[in-house]
Parts: C-alpha cells; structure tokens; sequence
C-alpha cells in the first residue's frame, strides 16, 4: 500500500487530498497542531494524525520515517521550510510543495498583494514573471510572495522531484478562511438582496481544493520537478460565485449590481479584482489531469461544511468568529441597510 504524508494536512487541501487518496487506497498521514482539527470522515477511512509544529526538523524526520511514496507540504512558506523539508523528503518518491499564484508579477511590478492591482495579458503561465525570491516575514503582503518564490527555489534546485503546484482562491470543506461564509452568512440570515461591487464583474481564479488533490493524485504517479497552475477548470465572476452558492442554498435574493463609483463600502466581497486574474492551466492539462469538477460542482463541499458548521455540527469551533477581521467588510451590514432603507426596505422574503 503506498503511504502519503501531508503536512498542514488538517485544512482545505490537506483533507481534499487525504479524501482523494485514502479512496485511491492509499496509507495518510496528516500532520497539524490541533488533533481537533482532524475530520471524522478522514480518521474513519484510515487516515492518521500526527501533531507536528511547522520548523519542529526531529518531528518532521519521525513523521516522514524511512520515507512516503508522496509527501506533500501545505505549510511550506520560506526557504527555511524548503530546507527542513528536503531533509525529511530525500527518501520520497515524489514531493508536492504548495505555492501561490501570490508570486506572479504583471509588467508594472505589480502583484496580488500590491497595493496597485495587478494587471495581466491574460491567463498566466508557470513561466511569467514572478516577484523576486526574499526572506523575513513571511506573514506581509509584501514578503508572502517572496517567500513563497525562496521556497519554491530551493526545492527545485535540490534535483529531487519536487512538483511545485500554484493555486490561487482555494475553496474546500476545513478552510481557515472559507470566503463563501461572505455570502453563506447572508443566506443563513435571510438576507433578499446581495450587493455586489463593480456589477459583480471581479474574477480572480478559485481552486477547489478537490481539483488540487486530483492533481496531487496525478503528480504522485509521474513524479518529476516542475510547476504547476492549480485552478477551477472554469474561471467564475463574483456575479457567477454568488448565483452558485445562492442556487445550491436554495436562496433567492435581488441582485444589486453596482457601479464603480457607488459608496466603497457597498457590495464588497472577497474576489473584486480590478483585472481578471486566471491561472493558464494547461501545464496540468497535459499530465493527463482531470479536474474532479468546475466552480458550482466542487464548491458544494465547502457550502454543506459551512451550514453543518453554522447548525453547530462538529466543526462549529472552525466557523470565522463573529468579529473576524477578514470577513468584517463583507458582512458589516451598516451602509447597506442604510442604502436598503433608502431605498424602500430590503425586498420582501420570498
Ligand atoms: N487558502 C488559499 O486561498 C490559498 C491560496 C494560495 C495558496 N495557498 C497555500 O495553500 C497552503 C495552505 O493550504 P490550505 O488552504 O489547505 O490551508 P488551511 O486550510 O489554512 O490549513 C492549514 C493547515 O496547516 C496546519 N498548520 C497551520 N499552521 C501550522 C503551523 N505553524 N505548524 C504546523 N501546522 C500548521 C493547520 O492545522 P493546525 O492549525 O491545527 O496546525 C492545517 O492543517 C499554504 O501553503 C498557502 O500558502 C492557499
């Protein structure tokens, strides 16, 4: 039986792909900090959790052991990661370490994290541009990228094959931050009437975290060194995202679509991008990959997570805290009723 370690194996890509595996017949072990965090469904196929504290080198040398047929890393954030991880990884057969479309830079200088939006020709290979590898503070907006560019070098010099996956908006059951509570908070609020900024025409790339694990399965049998886009076969608008999640809710609300010049604090949400960002997954395409579904097909896991979630199932303690600073523009709906209420009320519950 092949045997997979995932590290930071708790959360959205670390499930997906544990799920994938464990039904391919593969031995999982996930590691994590909180063994609270470990999904029933996945420890009930089989899977194993192991605590292991990411830079902790002896944990991780246990945890890899005399070595996996694929060891995949979704906390691997600097080059000193890269480092630790290549230590445990010399005896792997093939090693998946998880980037970011955050490295890409457009022909101003300008990255996702920038304070000036990125622009790009189109969809964006493996081999655009990216920002230039750095070290300190992972956890900036200006060293996130960097870092990620560090890490991705070090593990693509070391000859070992090291397939480096660069997803963009991952979506999937167990994430930290589910974008969609952005909109699943409203639905289960009964909110009739959804705002979007810029007419909900802001597209930035969504990766299900299921379509990453298939990859995963695809690079496991053809090991090598390399970079790979991971994204949705299809590329959904906020407009596109909302009718989704509102459909598979069974929710109907008014669309108020809104134009660039109405008052910021109306209709944000958390895939505005001034340009449309997609990811060119060709690269993926070739290796004989197959998406596990688009947009609407795979985000229906991380919906169903999320109501469970919200009706206090086992996750309850995973869903944003009410005073979540991430969600906080999304969901204050102060200037929003404001602008209902001029406007007559909010539409009636249909
Ligand atoms: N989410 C996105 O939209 C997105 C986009 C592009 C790239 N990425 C990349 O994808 C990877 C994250 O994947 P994800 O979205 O599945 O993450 P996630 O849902 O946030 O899960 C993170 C996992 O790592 C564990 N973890 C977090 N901090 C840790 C630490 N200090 N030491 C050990 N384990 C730790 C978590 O469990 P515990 O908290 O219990 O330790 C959990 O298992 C990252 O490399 C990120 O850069 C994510």
């Amino acid at each position: 039986m092949p045997r997979a370690l995932v590290l930071g194996g708790t959360g959205a890509i670390g499930r997906a792909v544990a799920r994938r595996l464990l039904a391919a017949g593969w031995a999982v072990d996930l590691t994590g900090r909180d063994p609270a965090r470990m999904p029933g469904d996945v420890a009930g196929a089989g899977g194993r959790f192991l605590q292991w504290e990411r830079g902790d080198a002896a944990a991780l040398r246990r945890a890899a052991g005399d070595g996996a047929d694929l060891l995949v890393d979704c906390v691997c954030f600097t080059a000193v990661d890269a480092a630790l991880l290549l230590e445990a990884a010399r005896e792997a057969t093939s090693i998946v370490m998880v980037s970011s479309k955050a490295v890409y830079l457009d022909a101003a200088g300008n990255h996702v994290n920038a304070d000036v939006p990125p622009r790009f020709d189109g969809p964006i290979r493996e081999d655009h541009a990216t920002v230039a590898p750095g070290n300190g503070d992972y956890d900036t907006r200006e060293g996130y990228g960097r870092n990620k560019v560090a890490a991705e070098q070090v593990l693509l010099d070391s000859g070992l094959p090291v397939t480096v996956l660069r997803p963009s908006k991952v979506h999937g059951a167990g994430a930290r931050r589910p974008r969609e509570w952005a909109l699943v908070k409203r639905v289960l609020d009964g909110r009739r009437a959804l705002l979007l900024a810029d007419r909900g025409r802001g597209i930035d790339h969504t990766t299900a975290a299921a379509n990453v694990a298939a990859l995963v399965e695809v690079v496991a049998a053809r090991p090598g060194a390399r970079i790979l886009n991971a994204a949705d076969p299809d590329a959904p608008s906020a407009l596109e995202i909302a009718r989704a999640v509102a459909t598979h809710l069974g929710h109907t609300w008014e669309e108020i679509l809104l134009e660039d010049d109405t008052d910021p604090a109306l209709g944000k949400h958390p895939w505005e991008a001034a340009h449309p960002i997609v990811l060119d997954t060709t690269a993926a395409a070739d290796l004989d990959y197959v998406p596990a579904g688009d947009y609407a097909t795979t985000v229906v896991e991380e919906l169903d997570w999320l109501v469970a979630a919200a009706a206090g199932g086992p996750d309850a303690a995973l869903l944003p805290p009410a005073d979540d600073p991430f969600f906080a523009p999304y969901l204050d709906v102060t200037a929003e009723d404001r602008f209902l209420a001029r406007r007559g009320g909010e539409p009636a519950a249909g």
